[in-house]
């Protein structure tokens, strides 16, 4: 952590509640002496995710992640430590000075934010402003598709100048270098190396907003025929491909009123209906939905509708997310509008009460794939239905619930007139198939430390008086779990030091990432029911110092079964010796 001052660090800790910055994410219930919660960073449907507000540590006990406030702005905003305490400074009010944080990070974001903020209101104020014919006539353009002017400035929907360097010049003026310029995307290097040119030209701009309305880059869209349709920001310090939802901004606390959201492709097909009053939509940009936004979404609502363009990108688009929908443990619901619209054209035909109509006769997802795949492969053929109930059943797998799955199958079985059991057997072969690709992304349980080796860490956290006993009584390498020699190692250094021992100080000095989520989870499970902790402690004790005289004597007789076979008789007596001692010395 090196360049960030320690009393810093500590600060920033000491001012941050884990309890209150947990809750601007989640929401927490109390829980005797702990909060909980669904866990965030694995899908879980009752809670496993602890905070416990004394230790100020949180710890999920479904995949085993844990730590401190940094920790979890860490995991949860994906960045990296100097940015996570950056970010939690900010919200106590705590200035890191200049100097130490790296500038390549923290500030480089910040920067190219501002630069995407200038540029949208530099377009915007270009389009809603400019005199210029070409203007006038984007201006009429939109005006044509129903946008309304209120939505223009709530969006901050722009139009890039019709030159190769208008907006450069105008970030000039503001003193911004070329380099960040660049950063952010917004401007291109020629070809010769000598000088750049706008990225954005002649083009409506939508400016794409993260959460907290910071402008992360920009979608432009061409008025001509025989250019790309659109072009969008390249992927940048603050943005990446997939990981945002357009409008998400200004969704966000109609998805969470309403507890579902709805989910379109374009930024028309998102600005359509919002502007007509169902403000719970988002568009996904194109693509099928990522891992990303799904869980961007579920922390608003686990209620999905997706609602892509009938045509076969569009639909091909949302059969990939569905699966992923699914295993992200969402519920999905499918609208499919009439044939060649997409939300913005429909609601400008039939209205927007057609519209909601459609929301609400929006069908399952088992019925919805077994529509589309009955109509791209022949059901009367028996490959057709072998092909049919594969995909299907790949589906069926995914879902997290028994009764569900069963039922499913069962309807499956009579739409393919199959028989169920056939049906359950092919999904087993389904499911263990999918269960050896599964990578890291999937919460496999960690191996957990031993029992005496855990119960004796957590004597010595609970009750200091424990750690100089334990340093005279074992050795480190008495413990098997490496973590553990790990933390001992830790306790040890600090106790010497005379600096205090709490779990916060164990998890913000431990480099190694499992040692820290064992230290999480001591912390939270709470404090041992044993009235003789110190007859714990020695049984624990005992047992590991039993475990090395144990090793050490089948080593001996190994060296001795070694010396009799070479016939060496002193070594042999030597090594009978020290047999004998250690047989004497156990217990
Ligand atoms: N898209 C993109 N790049 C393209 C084409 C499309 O990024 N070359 C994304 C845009 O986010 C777009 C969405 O895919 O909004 C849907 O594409 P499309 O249906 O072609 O565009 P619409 O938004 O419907 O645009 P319009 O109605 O103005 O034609
Ligand atoms: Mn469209």
């Amino acid at each position: 952590m090196g360049l960030i001052p320690e009393e810093t660090i500590a600060q920033v800790l000491e001012r941050t509640d884990i309890v209150q910055l947990i809750s601007s994410y989640l929401p927490l219930k109390r829980a005797g002496r702990n909060y909980k919660a669904n866990c965030p960073f694995h899908h879980e449907k009752t809670p496993s995710f602890m905070v416990n507000p004394d230790k100020q540590i949180f710890h999920c006990f479904g995949c085993g992640e844990g730590g401190n406030a940094i920790s979890f702005v860490m995991k949860q905003e994906h960045v990296e430590f100097p940015e996570a305490l950056r970010r939690m400074a900010q919200r106590v009010g705590i200035v890191i000075p200049e100097e130490v944080y790296e500038k390549k990070s923290g500030d480089l974001r910040q920067a190219i934010y501002k630069i995407n903020g200038l540029a949208s209101q530099f377009f915007h104020h270009h389009l809603m402003t400019s005199r210029e014919a070409t203007v006038q006539e984007v201006r009429d353009y939109l005006k044509q598709r129903g946008v309304s002017v209120e939505i223009l400035e709530k969006f901050k929907i722009g139009f890039a100048p019709d030159e190769w360097d208008a907006l450069l010049r105008h970030l000039q003026k503001k003193e911004i270098g070329l380099h960040l310029m660049e950063k952010a995307g917004l401007i291109i290097a020629k070809e010769n190396q000598k000088g750049f040119y706008d990225r954005f030209r002649s083009r409506i701009t939508f400016p794409i907003f993260d959460i907290k309305s910071q402008c992360v880059g920009f979608g432009a869209r061409a008025l001509q025929d025989g250019v790309a349709k659109y072009i969008n920001s390249p992927e940048t310090p603050v943005y990446t491909k997939g990981h945002h939802l357009y409008g998400f901004h200004l969704a966000k606390e109609a998805v969470s009123r309403q507890d579902n959201v709805v989910v379109v492709e374009g930024y028309m097909d998102f600005i359509m209906p919002f502007q007509a009053g169902v403000n719970n939509v988002v568009a996904s940009l194109g693509t099928a939905l990522t891992t990303e936004q799904i869980r961007l979404l579920r922390r608003y609502t686990r209620n999905v509708i997706m609602l892509f363009d009938t045509d076969a990108a569009g639909q091909s688009a949302m059969v990939r997310s569905l699966d992923l929908l699914i295993e992200e443990g969402m519920n999905v619901r499918v609208v499919t509008l009439t044939e060649d619209d997409d939300p913005d054209s429909f609601i400008r035909k039939f209205g927007v009460e057609v519209f909601e109509k459609r929301l609400t006769q929006a069908v399952n997802l088992f019925d919805y794939k077994l529509g589309s795949l009955t109509k791209r492969f022949d059901a009367k053929s028996i490959e057709g239905r072998a092909a049919i109930s594969q995909d299907m059943l790949t589906t069926i797998s995914k879902f997290d619930n028994a009764i569900l799955q069963s039922e499913y199958i069962k309807r499956l079985a009579q739409t393919l007139f199959l028989a169920e059991e056939a049906l359950l057997i092919e999904m087993k072969k389904v499911a263990v198939a999918a269960s050896s690709e599964m990578t890291e992304a999937v919460s496999i349980p960690k191996e957990q430390p031993r029992v005496v080796e855990r119960n004796i860490l957590k004597l010595m956290l609970e009750d200091e008086s424990f750690i100089p006993k334990v340093k005279e009584d074992v050795e480190v390498v008495d413990f098997r779990d490496e973590n553990i020699r790990h933390i001992l190692k830790e306790i040890f250094r600090l106790f010497e030091q005379g600096a205090p021992i709490t779990p916060m100080n164990l998890i913000n000095s431990l480099t190694e990432r499992r040692a820290r989520e064992i230290i999480s989870a001591l912390t939270v499970e709470g404090e041992m029911v044993v009235t003789e902790k110190e007859k714990m402690y020695r049984d624990c004790v005992d047992r590991l110092i039993n475990e090395r005289l144990k090793s050490q004597r089948q080593e001996l007789l190994e060296k001795i079964r070694l010396a009799e076979m070479a016939g060496d008789e002193s070594v042999l007596h030597q090594l009978k010796q020290r047999f004998n001692d250690l047989v004497k010395n156990r217990g």
